[in-house]
């Protein structure tokens, strides 16, 4: 029989919200702490801070039936504290703890009387001791959670994990780690209960895992334009040897996101601090950079002479999000502005996160105001609604008719017969 526990998440984010949401859809009570006030308001009038797939609709459900109460500060009472608030990196791409040590702060009071906590915020592997010392002392009731969520699928992973991983100190209470395995391992997947330092390896690693992945991908993808090779078919060769798998090898013109960029600079970081060159985690962030800087180049050898405008469609790091964080749409529409071209964008979702990141990019409110009068079309998020324009009739509003297309969305060949001059990412480059 399952009990049903009262927990705290704290903190409303992607994973705050997606853990909230799952633990109530699973019957618990959660006190839902978030510290931003305008954040906090729109949760309490049922309404959620960030666009997720289906979590509008799930939230509502849980408020119907009252099992998420959104407040400001922790309250006494609960079974289990979920510390799930944000790790930004800063400048110099050191990871930004200040929220997490608020958080822990503000609990350290109920951990001290005995309420275990579990750590989801992504930390860059060492942080343990830290930890302790800002909930002032007792290790034995402190675990790591980390979260292998993705944006746009976040309840269904949450709820269908592909395996949980605890970490724990070495003097951990089996009783608080039975109560945080009862309430978090609520499937068959396999669950690893291991040292802190290992579970935030096993987050910051599975990250830039799949981050080494994509800048493998989208370097084999530049390579096949210099040798007029398919990067698709490529892909699909390799693809097919079970111990590479074809999965995460959708090419791009680099990833973004607020997290494998994040953990492929802490891994790098922590790595460094000990003296080790981190190799290969240092490269692939450089050759994400650089695929940015690629297309944004091909974007500007296909400008028309009579013709300085660009619309960049699609905004956010991803199709399925309106996060801009990190976003490679955005990083090359900071390139093409501070080469003097004026760059009008358009997201259904992301539009205005994307004008605080980017204040010189001019924003449309539907793709074909952003098309119409530009001389190069780009795509830069994979939504599916971008197929289905009516890009016969848009071809005569632009300036000139080119599309280069950054996540090979768009059909080439039926471009081509609508006269665009089309080009796309990892195919050979038309030259007329
Ligand atoms: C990522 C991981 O996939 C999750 O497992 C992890 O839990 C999460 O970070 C996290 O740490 O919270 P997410 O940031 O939502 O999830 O985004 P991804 O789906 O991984 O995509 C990241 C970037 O890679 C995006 O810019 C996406 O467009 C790009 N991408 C992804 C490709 O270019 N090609 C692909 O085949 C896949």
């Amino acid at each position: 029989m399952q009990q049903f526990r009262r927990v705290s998440v704290i903190g409303a984010g992607y994973v705050g919200l997606a853990t909230a949401v799952g633990l109530a859809a699973r019957g618990h009570d959660v006190d839902l702490v978030e510290t931003r006030t305008d954040r906090l308001e729109m949760l309490r009038a049922g309404s959620l801070p960030i666009h997720e797939p289906g979590m509008a609709a799930a939230y509502a459900d849980t408020q119907t039936k009252s099992r998420i109460h959104p407040m400001a500060s922790p309250a006494p009472g609960s079974d289990l504290l979920l510390v799930c608030v944000g790790t930004p990196i800063d400048e110099e791409g050191r990871s930004d703890l200040r929220q997490v040590e608020g958080a822990l702060r503000s609990v350290a009071d109920l951990a001290a009387s005995g309420t275990p906590v579990v750590i989801k915020s992504t930390l860059p592997a060492g942080s343990g001791e830290t930890i302790v010392m800002w909930l002032r002392g007792d290790s034995s009731r402190v675990f790591a959670n980390p979260e292998f969520l993705r944006q746009g699928h976040a309840i269904e992973d949450f709820l269908k994990p592909t395996r949980v991983v605890i970490g724990a100190f070495p003097d951990a209470d089996p009783d608080a780690l039975a109560l945080v395995e009862e309430v978090l391992h609520f499937t068959d997947c396999q669950l690893l209960v291991v040292g802190m330092a290992e579970a935030d390896l096993i987050k910051n690693g599975a990250n830039a895992f799949l981050a080494l992945k994509l800048s493998f991908t989208n370097e084999l993808s530049v390579l096949c334009e210099a040798l007029n090779a398919d990067v698709m078919k490529v892909v699909e060769g390799i693809g097919l040897d079970e111990r590479i798998g074809s999965q995460f090898m959708q090419p791009s013109f680099g990833f973004g996101g607020s997290c494998l960029p994040k953990d492929l600079c802490a891994l790098t970081n922590v790595g460094k601090s000990f003296g080790l060159a981190m190799h290969v985690t240092a490269a692939a962030s450089e050759a994400n950079a650089d695929h940015q800087q690629h297309f944004a180049d091909r974007i500007v050898g296909l400008m028309p002479p009579h013709s300085r405008r660009v619309a960049i469609l699609g905004l956010a790091f991803k199709a399925g999000t309106d996060d801009v964080r990190s976003s490679p749409a955005l990083r090359v529409a900071k390139i093409l502005i501070a080469r003097g071209l004026e760059v009008v964008g358009f997201d259904p979702h992301a539009a205005a996160d994307a004008n605080r990141e980017v204040p010189g990019l001019s924003l449309a409110n539907s793709a074909q105001s952003a098309i119409a009068g530009a001389g190069v079309v780009a795509i830069g998020t994979e939504w599916p609604e971008f197929r289905d324009l009516d890009w016969a009739s848009l071809a005569k509003t632009m300036a000139a008719p080119i599309i280069i297309d950054g996540r090979r969305l768009l059909d080439g060949e039926r471009m081509r017969a609508l006269g665009y001059h089309f080009e796309t990412i990892g195919a050979p480059i038309p030259r007329n």
